[in-house]
Order: C-alpha cells, then sequence, then structure tokens
C-alpha cells in the first residue's frame, strides 16, 4: 500500500536525501525501495515502489508532492480540451524507470518471492484529476474514465512484459459509492482492464477499501483475487466469493501498530485460522501500514504467517 515503505527507518534516510517525484522516477532508486522491506522481513511477494498518480503523471500532468499533504495535480482536468491535451501512453518513452527497475527486482528476487505491479483503478485516478466535483457525475467523468481504461491496460502489459507476475487495481475509493452506483462508476472500468490482461495470464487482484457493501460487486469485476479493508469481516467475504475468487487481506493497520510483538501474532493466528481451508487465501492487511509502526510488529506479522 502506498505507505508501506515509511516506516522503515531505511526508507526515510533514503527519502531525507530525495524528493518523492525523484524517488517515483529513478530505476535505482525504485529498485532499492521496493526491495527495502524484502530484505528486512523476507516477505513471500515485492510490491514495486511507485505510485497510482504515476500515470497522469506521465501523461503530462504535473504532479507535486506536498509534505504533509500527499501528492497533488498542480493544474486539475476541468474540460474536455484538458483531456485531450494529455498524451497517449508510450512504455517505452514514458516509464523506462519503472519497467526497467522491475527487471532489476525480479532478477534479484528470483523465484524467491513473487512480483506485483500496479496501477489505480479509473475511478479513484480519475478522482484525483478532475477539477470541479460536479463534473465527476456527468459526461466529463465518463471521458476520463474511458480515457483511464485505455491508457491503463498498456501500462499494466508494460509492468507484465517487464516481470510482474501480479497485478494489483488500487480502487482506494471505491468504497465511497453505493453498491448500487459501483459497476456504472468503477465496476465496469476495472473489469475492462481485467479482461483486457487475461491473455498475459497474470493475476488480478481488486483493492478497495471500505469494502464491505461491494463484495458482490467487486466480484462482477471479474478479478481473481479480491483485497478487502479491514472493516470487511472475512467470514462474510468467504462466504461472498467461494468458488468465484481468492482472498487477500485484511490485518487492521491501527492494531499492527499500536499492539505488542505478542498479541499481533495472537490477532494474525486468529485471521489464519478464518481462513484455513480457503484456496489461494493470501495473508496481508486491509490497508497500508502506518507510518508510526514499529518494526517488530510488522516481523511479527510476517513470521506468524510464515510459521503457520
Ligand atoms: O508502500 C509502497 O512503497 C508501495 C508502493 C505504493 C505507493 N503508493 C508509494 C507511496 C503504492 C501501492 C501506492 C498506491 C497509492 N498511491 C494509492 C492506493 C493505495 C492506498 O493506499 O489506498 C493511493 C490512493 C495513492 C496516492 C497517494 N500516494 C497518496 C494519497 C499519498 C499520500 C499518503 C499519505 O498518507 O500521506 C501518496 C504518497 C506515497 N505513495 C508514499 C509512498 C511510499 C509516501 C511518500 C512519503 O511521504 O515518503
Amino acid at each position: 500500500m502506498r505507505q508501506a515503505g515509511r516506516h522503515l527507518p531505511e526508507y526515510r534516510a533514503l527519502r531525507d536525501q530525495h524528493d518523492f517525484l525523484e524517488m517515483l522516477t529513478t530505476e535505482e532508486l525504485i529498485v532499492e525501495v521496493s526491495l527495502q522491506p524484502w530484505r528486512r522481513y523476507q516477505t513471500d511477494a515485492v510490491i514495486v515502489f511507485s505510485d497510482i498518480l504515476l500515470l497522469p503523471k506521465v501523461m503530462g500532468m504535473n504532479l507535486m508532492f506536498l509534505e504533509g499533504q500527499g501528492p497533488k495535480f498542480r493544474k486539475l482536468i476541468a474540460n474536455e480540451e484538458d483531456l485531450k491535451a494529455l498524451k497517449k501512453f508510450e512504455a517505452e518513452r514514458d516509464i523506462p524507470f519503472l519497467t526497467g527497475a522491475l527487471k532489476k527486482i525480479k532478477k534479484e528476487i528470483g523465484d524467491r518471492a513473487a512480483l506485483i505491479g500496479f496501477a489505480g483503478s479509473p475511478w479513484t485516478v480519475a478522482s484525483y484529476m478532475l477539477k470541479d466535483p460536479s463534473t465527476r457525475s456527468g459526461y466529463l467523468l465518463k471521458s476520463c474514465l474511458e480515457r483511464l481504461v485505455q491508457e491503463t491496460v498498456p501500462y499494466l502489459q508494460a509492468q507484465i512484459e517487464a516481470g510482474a507476475e501480479a497485478i494489483q487495481i488500487f480502487d482506494s475509493w471505491g468504497g465511497n459509492l453505493k453498491a448500487k452506483e459501483y459497476a456504472e462508476w468503477s465496476g465496469s472500468y476495472i473489469k475492462e482492464i481485467v479482461q483486457a490482461l487475461r491473455p498475459s495470464g497474470v493475476p488480478c487482484i481488486l483493492y478497495i477499501k471500505n469494502s464491505r457493501h461491494l463484495l458482490k460487486e467487486m466480484l462482477a469485476a471479474g478479478p481473481d483475487v479480491i483485497s478487502v479493508g479491514w472493516e470487511t469481516p472475512l467470514e462474510e467475504t468467504k462466504k461472498a466469493a467461494e468458488g468465484k475468487a481468492a482472498i487477500q487481506g485484511n490485518f487492521n493497520p491501527h492494531i499492527l501498530m499500536q499492539s505488542k510483538p505478542e498479541t499481533i501474532a495472537q490477532e494474525t493466528q486468529k485471521m489464519l485460522e478464518t481462513m484455513k481451508g480457503y484456496p489461494g487465501y493470501i495473508a496481508n492487511l486491509g490497508h497500508g501500514v502506518l507510518p508510526k509502526t514499529p518494526v517488530e510488529n510488522v516481523k511479527a506479522f510476517v513470521d506468524t504467517v510464515q510459521q503457520s
């Protein structure tokens, strides 16, 4: 998740020397930051260090990083002309640092860990790109969503070609939609992306935070794995997904931050017990590691999962 790296002292040390945008666009820094959590915890998978806002950035939107506020675009999309002025994504020109980094990371981790590439869902990325929230229910929003499907497919295909062995689609703001709105504004666009990636054979994971009311809708988008937020009970998730998709999640990052390692080990055991026997279950958090989380706590989580 977006904050995962930030709890690591080795991430913060690098961040003290480099601007976030420089880190996102420099091959060696991407490789280093991606491998930091793996070196420390020996996780079973490595997610590449990047951001869901990189795609609109390379299409020509001016991304800034405000300390304490996170990433923001300098000028938002206000009309069709602004949208048309964005460049068509071309992997060789736009993300050589990312594809180069993926190749190097895979070379380093080999078969010891799986490599995950990612993108934001059209709905979630559009919610950062568009100016006037009122346009979000109209024509401009639809064209933006369609455009993002067109660009996200080759963006993910390039990551797959460079070595990504699974793809995660982050629909972090999908949870703001009501169940009956979800397919129209988010799910249908994700479905197009998932279908376009099918021939690659690479599994697709769909993550939504605040996903409890959207389990059926998530499954309808057709991902191989649904990744649920910590507010969504795994029992309910199992009932909804049985036979249709694998499940990822959903340890509470607040418990991970606040509890003692022994408590984390116990709570992790409980989560594993709930999912025992479920085909393709992937133990994970329900959202990103909070920046103040002690490394011993994360270690207790990973070790408990791996020893089970
Ligand atoms: O943790 C990792 O290094 C994995 C790579 C990753 C990042 N962003 C790096 C990052 C991933 C998978 C993301 C996805 C992302 N980015 C999402 C979807 C997942 C989620 O968390 O819901 C979203 C919504 C974004 C957009 C974004 N990027 C925001 C809103 C912020 C500010 C977050 C905050 O809480 O301050 C970021 C910044 C960001 N992206 C950081 C990292 C490591 C922190 C940068 C820093 O302060 O050094």
